[in-house]
């Protein structure tokens, strides 16, 4: 039944909850017997999973990990993932507050999430974004290697130059760094703005900080950067960053999706190969057991020997089974997969202060995170929400 989920302009099906346009209704899911009874399907999927000491889906996966957008605004506009113009922005009013992301945080850290993520849109674009870190950092979580919540972020860069510092010293346990091409031109192109030197400015102001935690992201896509996969690893290596590789996956309705762009991560890693002269076999181990989507590879011989890099193959090589995560999108809608519409509303949750009401809009997503995501590769599947309306 994956495919009756996936939305047709964002509309209600069968009693779950959708978000259309900008209103965003909270029914109560139950799943009757007769729904139940005429699509077995649906009782899987739809239904309340009750929150207690920690957070487990209704297929009995542990959520540890949380990726919440801070805004859906961004400083870039790349063509993968925003249209040029017509981007309907979230009022500031939507947006959740800084007291309302820590009272949050704090709930959620208290069912057990360890780990949460700053996402956007482009997170540096909050102000006293150090100020938010330093008070994420400050709550605890017991299953945490250190006590306290562990606090990562992704950006693009461009802010890092002034904000690297502040971040490292607010206790900022990891940043990923956006970066598909070390071209200038062509980034200019991909981002339809960007100045790299920005961007590499704000690498290394990261790594004279002291940034624990460095990763290079970089969306493959064939025609366009796949001559420089081995550059981009090397500029990563050079600088302690872990370089990761991701399919570009269809948001937005498949609508920025072009599907000879795609590269599979096994031929990401297959060109990487060839391009350093070496060979490369899976890597386990330290810090990339646990590594969600993520699969890392190390390099074997050559020049780059013991080096490690990651692929994320959403599209070719599926890893929900290992889905530790939930996402919340800058306007506080709770989504269980990054791959489908629907979302939950936390915001209304926390607003109304209703006791339990948090929990409540959890056991919600639970019960509806899905086995699997959908994405195809001709550009269906995906959600008709763009990735900053979700959260990248
Ligand atoms: N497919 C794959 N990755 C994407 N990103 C944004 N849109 C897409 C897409 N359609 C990536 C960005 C960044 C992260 C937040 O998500 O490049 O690394
Ligand atoms: Fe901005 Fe990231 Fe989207 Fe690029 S991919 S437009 S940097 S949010």
């Amino acid at each position: 039944m994956l495919g009756a989920h996936t939305a047709v302009g964002g509309v209600a099906q069968r009693g779950a909850i959708w978000h259309s346009g900008r209103r965003l209704m909270l029914v109560r899911l139950r799943t009757t017997t007769s729904d139940a009874a005429r699509d077995p399907g649906v009782a899987g999927e739809h239904g309340a999973v009750a929150v207690r000491g920690v957070l487990r889906d209704r297929l009995d996966r542990r959520v540890r990990y949380v990726r919440m957008s801070l805004t859906d605004r961004c400083n870039l506009r790349c063509t993968y993932c925003m249209p040029r113009e017509g981007v309907d922005h979230v009022d500031r009013a939507e947006l959740l507050t800084f007291e309302e992301i820590e009272r949050l945080a704090a709930a959620l850290a208290g069912l057990g999430v360890t780990k949460m993520r700053l996402t956007g849109g482009e997170p540096t674009l909050r102000r006293d974004l150090p100020d938010l870190v330093r008070r994420l950092r400050s709550i605890p979580s017991i299953d945490a290697t250190d006590g306290r919540l562990r606090v990562f972020m992704t950006t693009n860069g461009i802010l890092l130059p002034g904000l690297a510092a502040a971040l490292a010293e607010a206790g900022l346990c990891g940043l990923t760094v956006s970066l598909d091409t070390l071209d200038p031109d062509k980034f200019r192109a991909i981002t339809r703005a960007g100045a790299l030197p920005r961007v590499i400015e704000g690498v290394e102001a990261a790594r004279v900080a002291g940034q624990p935690g460095l990763k290079l992201n970089t969306v493959a896509i064939r025609g366009f950067n796949d001559e420089e996969l081995h550059a981009l690893c090397r500029f990563a290596w050079a600088r302690g960053m872990t370089p990761r590789f991701i399919e570009t996956m269809p948001m937005a309705g498949g609508a920025l999706y072009v599907p000879g762009e795609l590269m599979p991560a096994a031929q990401v890693r297959a060109q990487i190969a060839g391009q350093l002269g070496a060979s490369v076999r899976p890597h386990h181990g330290g810090d990339f057991e646990a590594a969600g989507p993520a699969s890392y590879w190390r390099v074997d011989g050559g020049a780059d020997d013991g080096r490690v890099f990651g692929t994320i193959g959403a599209m070719t090589e599926n890893f929900c089974e290992r889905c530790n995560r939930l996402r919340i999108s800058a306007r506080g809608q709770l989504h269980g997969c990054l791959a489908y519409d629907d979302a939950f509303d936390l915001r209304r949750a926390l607003r109304d202060g209703e006791e339990g009401a948090v929990r409540e809009v959890l056991g919600a997503a639970l019960g509806q995170k899905r086995a699997a995501h959908d994405f195809r590769l001709d550009g269906g599947g995906g959600p008709v929400k763009p990735m900053i309306g979700i959260g990248g």
